[in-house]
C-alpha cells in the first residue's frame, strides 16, 4: 500500500465555498465570491477537507538497496507528497507551512479556483516566509488528476522533490478493482545518491531542460507492480519532472486513454499502446489485466531515441483470474463543467511566438537578455519574475483562441494557470480528439491552436513548464478581466 494517503473525513464546520478576504497582489478583483463558474452543472456541496503540508528537508531511501538516503526537500517528510484525495464539489482547505530555509508557495496544477489560492508568488500571494504558514481554500468543481508543486524558485524546489499527486474523485466512480496513482519523477543524483546542487545551470536551461539520470515511481526505483489476472485497474498517470517526457509503452496491456490532464476524453486506446507525457501532463489509463497468472510484461520508455530503457515490470500473481472476461462496466467519464469555447468572429485571436534556446532563432536585441541568462522569449520578451505585464487580456467570460508558434529547437510543455483549454489544431490541421488540457507538449518547429472561455478573472501565469526554461524566460502572464 501506498503510504501517506490523505482523505481526512469531512470535517464538522462545512461552510459553503467561502474564500476568506486576503490581501490581493497584482491586480484587483472583484469583491466577493460570486459563482466563479456559472456555467457550472450544480454539484452538490460537500464537505470541507482540512489537510496540513509543510515543506521541510527530509532524508528518504530514494535509491534503495545498497545506496545512502538521499536529503531532499518534501511534503510531510515524504516523497513524492502525499496522495491527496477528496471527492467533487468538497470544499478543500490546505494549510501550508514552510520549514525550508527560503520562501515557498503551493501552486495546484490544473485546478480551477480563484485567483488568490493559485500558489504564484509576489502575483497571487505573498510567498510563504520561512517558519510561516498560508491557508488555501478552494471548491473541487472539476473531477481528475492534478497535482500540487512550489511555484517559488520552482526548478529546484520542484526538483529538490517537492511535489505530491490531488485526486478528485468523480460522485460515482468508475467500477473499477483498484484505483492507483503513479507520480513519474525524474532525479540528477551525483554518486553518493544525493542531489546535483548544480541548479540553474545555463546548459539545461538553454537545451532540453535539467534531464536526470533516476526515475521513480511513487517515491522509489520502479522494479515489480504486482497484478492480479482479470482485474481492471485505473492508473493516474502524474508527471512532477523538472523536463523529462516519459514515452510508455504498455504494448500487449492494451490501456484505454479516459482522461488527459484531469479532463475525461472519450476513451480511445492509443496506438501500440504508448503513451506520452510531457512534464506536468497526467493521462488516466484504464486496464484489464487479461495476462495469466505468473506473466509478467515489461514496459519501456522509449521517449529519447537511442535512450530507451525498461520503466517497470507488471508481475501476475499467482492467485487465479479474478474473472474470466474484462469487467463489463463502462470506462468514459462525465464531462467536468467546462464551458465550451465558441469559434466565431466574436472570439479573441492572439498569437504566441516561441523564441530562443540552444541553436534556436533569437528575436532582434536578444544579447542584452542572453547576458542575462534569460535564453527564452515569448512573443519577443523573456519574463524575469512572476509579476510581469500581461502578453494580452481577454475580456471576461469571451473565448480566447491562441496560436503556439515554436519557432526553437526543442520541444515546450506549455502551460496555462486557472482555465483548461481544448486543442483545436495542431500544424492548422484540426485536432479531432478536441481534447481538453492544461499543458499541451509542442514538439520543435510546430504549431498548436488553442481555445478556452476566460470565465476566472486574475493574471494566469501561462508558461512552459520544464521548469528551467519557465525560469530562464518562457513564461508569460494572460490577464482576464
Ligand atoms: Cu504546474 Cu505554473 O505550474
Ligand atoms: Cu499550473
Ligand atoms: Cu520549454
Amino acid at each position: 500500500m501506498p503510504t501517506g494517503i490523505l482523505t481526512e473525513s469531512p470535517g464538522t464546520t462545512a461552510s459553503p465555498a467561502g474564500i476568506s478576504r486576503r490581501r490581493l497582489l497584482g491586480i484587483a478583483l472583484a469583491a466577493g465570491v460570486a459563482p466563479m463558474f456559472p456555467d457550472a452543472a450544480p454539484v452538490a456541496a460537500r464537505g470541507l477537507r482540512r489537510i496540513r503540508l509543510t515543506a521541510a528537508p527530509a532524508i528518504v531511501p530514494l535509491v534503495g538497496g545498497e545506496w545512502p538516503d538521499t536529503a531532499v526537500w518534501a511534503y510531510n517528510g515524504i516523497v513524492p507528497g502525499p496522495e491527496i484525495r477528496v471527492r467533487q464539489g468538497d470544499t478543500v482547505r490546505l494549510t501550508a507551512r514552510n520549514e525550508l530555509a527560503e520562501a515557498t508557495t503551493i501552486h495546484w496544477h490544473g485546478v480551477r479556483l480563484p485567483f488568490a489560492m493559485d500558489g504564484v508568488p509576489d502575483l497571487t500571494q505573498e510567498p510563504i516566509p520561512p517558519g510561516g504558514e498560508f491557508v488555501y481554500e478552494f471548491g473541487a468543481v472539476d473531477a481528475g488528476t492534478f497535482w500540487y508543486h512550489p511555484h517559488a524558485n520552482s526548478a529546484e524546489q520542484v526538483g529538490r522533490g517537492l511535489s505530491g499527486a490531488l485526486v478528485v474523485e468523480e460522485p460515482e466512480p468508475l467500477r473499477v478493482d483498484r484505483d492507483v496513482v503513479w507520480v513519474l519523477d525524474d532525479w540528477l543524483l551525483v554518486d553518493t545518491a544525493q542531489i546535483d546542487a548544480g541548479f540553474g545551470h545555463p546548459m539545461h536551461m538553454s537545451h532540453g531542460g535539467r534531464l536526470g539520470n533516476t526515475i521513480t515511481l511513487n517515491g522509489t526505483i520502479p522494479d515489480e507492480f504486482a497484478v492480479r489476472s482479470g482485474e481492471r485497474v485505473r492508473l493516474r498517470l502524474v508527471n512532477v519532472s523538472n523536463a523529462r517526457t516519459f514515452g510508455l509503452d504498455f504494448a500487449e496491456l492494451r490501456p484505454h486513454v479516459i482522461a488527459l490532464d484531469g479532463q475525461p476524453v472519450a476513451p480511445y486506446q492509443p496506438p501500440g499502446g504508448r503513451v506520452v507525457l510531457a512534464a506536468a501532463q497526467r493521462v488516466d489509463l484504464v486496464i484489464d489485466m487479461g495476462g495469466r497468472p505468473g506473466d509478467r510484461v515489461s514496459i519501456a520508455d522509449s521517449y529519447y531515441r537511442g535512450r530507451a530503457y525498461r520503466f517497470v515490470d507488471i508481475v501476475y500473481s499467482s492467485e487465479a483470474p479474478l474473472r474470466d472476461s474484462p469487467l463489463d462496466a463502462p470506462i468514459a467519464l462525465p464531462r467536468n463543467p467546462l464551458p465550451e469555447p465558441v469559434v466565431d468572429d466574436q472570439a479573441q485571436r492572439e498569437t504566441l511566438l516561441l523564441e530562443g534556446g540552444a541553436m534556436g532563432r533569437m528575436p532582434p536585441n536578444a544579447d542584452r537578455f542572453l547576458r542575462d541568462r534569460q535564453f527564452w522569449f515569448l512573443n519577443g520578451l523573456p519574463a524575469k519574475g512572476h509579476a510581469e505585464s500581461p502578453l494580452f487580456t481577454v475580456e471576461l467570460g469571451r473565448t480566447c483562441i491562441v496560436t503556439l508558434r515554436n519557432e526553437t529547437g526543442w520541444e515546450h510543455p506549455m502551460h496555462l494557470h486557472g482555465h483548461a483549454f481544448r486543442v483545436l489544431r495542431r500544424n492548422d490541421e484540426p485536432n479531432l480528439r478536441g481534447e481538453w488540457l492544461d499543458t499541451v507538449l509542442i514538439p520543435p518547429q510546430q504549431s498548436v491552436e488553442i481555445g478556452f472561455v476566460a470565465d476566472n478573472p486574475g493574471d494566469w501565469m501561462f508558461h512552459c513548464h520544464i521548469l528551467e526554461h519557465q525560469m530562464s524566460g518562457m513564461s508569460g502572464i494572460v490577464r482576464v478581466a
